[in-house]
């Protein structure tokens, strides 16, 4: 599936909870692994990134060695339960492919949300996983890591070759 990228618009939109855990939720999420995981770096995707307004993230950063995670994960209607510590670090963004951006995120978080079968789940994050939850689910309120910067100037780094960094 395409990826929007900004400035496009539809990036600011606020999607709305999944109410039908059916076949057709379980294809498409399918299809957005398959979209994440076609991008080079990719460790997290959001369902309105490819222009799906629905509440809808997949994070799997268990490619990157020595982060803690929980393997791959399947957030459809995600909330954030508790917020522990305070970190800064870069982040890249499939829908931001130029540059990368200094932002500060907690550091553990516990997310819950529902499976693609609609199961109620709960999970524990850290670091760089907990931030790829929150990049994530940031995007479903229709915010992208630009608008956590503190200052363009100093937090803003043009990307010098795509892929040699993490996006979600
Ligand atoms: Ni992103």
């Amino acid at each position: 599936m395409k990826i929007l990228t900004y400035p496009d618009e539809r990036l600011k939109q606020v999607s709305q909870p999944v109410a039908q855990f059916d076949e057709r939720l379980r294809t498409f999420v399918a299809r957005l692994e398959e979209t994440m995981r076609a991008s080079p770096g990719g460790v997290g995707i959001a369902a309105p990134q490819v222009g799906c307004f629905q509440r809808i993230v997949i994070v799997d950063v268990s490619s990157r060695p020595k982060s803690a995670n929980n393997g791959r994960l399947v957030l459809i209607n995600p909330e954030i339960l508790s917020w522990e510590g305070m970190a800064t670090s870069r982040e890249g963004c499939l829908s931001v492919p130029d540059y990368t951006g200094n932002v500060m995120r907690a550091e553990r978080i516990t997310v819950q949300a529902c499976d693609e079968l609609g199961s109620p789940r709960e999970f524990l994050c850290n670091g760089f996983e907990a931030r790829a939850v929150q990049h994530e689910i940031d995007h479903l309120d229709g915010l992208l890591f630009l608008d956590r910067l503190v200052s363009r100037r100093t937090d803003l780094f043009r990307r010098k070759r795509y892929g040699n960094r993490k996006s979600a």
